[in-house]
C-alpha cells in the first residue's frame, strides 16, 4: 500500500511516499523547516504542503514528537504548549482532507526498525532511542510495541528532563564535540539500562548516522546499534504505523 509517511521533528518536517508493506521509500524525502513557535496551525499547514508536494490522495502516517494516545497529544514535549490536549489526528485530517494515523515519533522509528530493519525478528525488550531535538524512546517486547515510553523525561541534576542535557540539540546549543556529547549520552544510556534492562538498544535520529564518532563513549553492557534506516526510519515507520495502527484507532 502506498502511504505518505511524515516525520515531524522540532527542527524539520519530512515526508516521502512509502510502500508500507515492504518499507521501501518510493520517492526522495521532502523537508520543510518546522515553523518557529512550533504551533498547531502553522505545523498543520506544513503537513498540507507536503501532501500537495507529492500530490498524494491516500492514507497518511505521522510520527509526532509528543505522547500520543488515540490521536490526542498528552504532553507537548518540545513543541508549543497549546498542543496539549489537541486532537492531532483530527487537525491533520482536516488540514489535508485525507485519513491520518498519528503515533509518537520514536514509536514510529521503532516500527521501521522492527519491521524492516535491524530489529526484525528480535525477541525480548528492544528499545529504539531517537536522538534529535529531544530523546525519544520506542519500546517493543517480542516485536509488539509498548507505546509512549518517555525515557528522555528522567530528571537529571538541575535539568527537568535529561534530554535537555543529552539530546542532539544540547550538543549543538553548547557546541560540544561528539566525544564530549557521547559521554553525556552514555550517562543517559546507563539510566536506561538500570531502569528497564533492555536486550537491545537501536539508535535512530540524525546523530545515528555518525555513530562511529561516539561509539567508543558507550560503556553499557546492553548491545547498542545504529538503525540501518538511520534518519529515514521516522518516515518509513510512520507509514508502517498507519498500516498497523489504523484498524485500532
Ligand atoms: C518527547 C517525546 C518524543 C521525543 C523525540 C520528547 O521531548 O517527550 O514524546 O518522542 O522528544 O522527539
Amino acid at each position: 500500500m502506498e502511504v505518505l509517511g511524515i516525520d515531524i521533528g522540532g527542527s524539520g518536517i519530512k515526508g516521502a511516499l512509502v510502500n508500507s508493506l515492504t518499507g521501501e521509500m518510493l520517492t526522495k524525502r521532502h523537508r520543510i523547516p518546522t515553523p518557529e513557535g512550533r504551533k498547531p496551525k502553522d505545523m498543520a499547514n506544513v503537513v498540507a504542503e507536503i501532501v500537495k508536494h507529492f500530490k498524494h490522495k491516500g492514507p497518511i502516517g505521522v510520527g509526532f514528537p509528543t505522547i500520543i494516545k488515540h490521536g490526542i497529544c498528552k504532553s507537548p514535549g518540545n513543541l508549543h504548549k497549546s498542543w496539549l490536549g489537541m486532537n492531532v489526528k483530527e487537525l491533520f485530517s482536516d488540514a489535508t482532507g485525507l485519513p491520518v494515523t498519528v503515533v509518537n515519533d520514536a514509536d514510529a522509528a521503532g516500527y521501521a526498525a522492527m519491521n524492516y530493519g535491524i530489529g526484525k525478528g528480535k525477541q525480548g525488550l528492544v528499545v529504539m532511542i531517537t536522538i534529535g531535538t529531544g530523546l525519544g524512546s520506542g519500546a517493543f517486547f517480542d516485536g509488539e510495541l509498548i507505546p509512549n515510553f518517555e525515557l528522555g523525561q528522567i530528571p537529571y541534576k538541575k535539568y527537568k528532563k535529561i534530554e535537555l542535557w543529552a539530546a542532539d540539540s544540547a550538543k549543538t546549543r553548547e557546541g560540544l564535540t561528539y566525544q564530549q556529547w557521547g559521554k553525556r549520552f552514555n550517562k543517559f544510556l546507563k539510566y536506561v539500562e538500570l531502569i528497564i534492562a533492555p536486550d537491545l538498544i537501536i539508535l535512530g535520529g540524525g546523530a545515528s548516522k555518525d555513530f562511529d564518532e561516539y561509539k567508543d563513549c558507550i560503556t553499557i553492557e546492553t548491545p547498542v546499534v545504529p538503525a540501518q534506516l538511520q534518519n529515514q526510519a521516522g518516515i518509513v515507520g510512520a507509514a508502517a504505523a498507519a498500516l498497523h495502527q489504523a484498524p485500532r484507532d
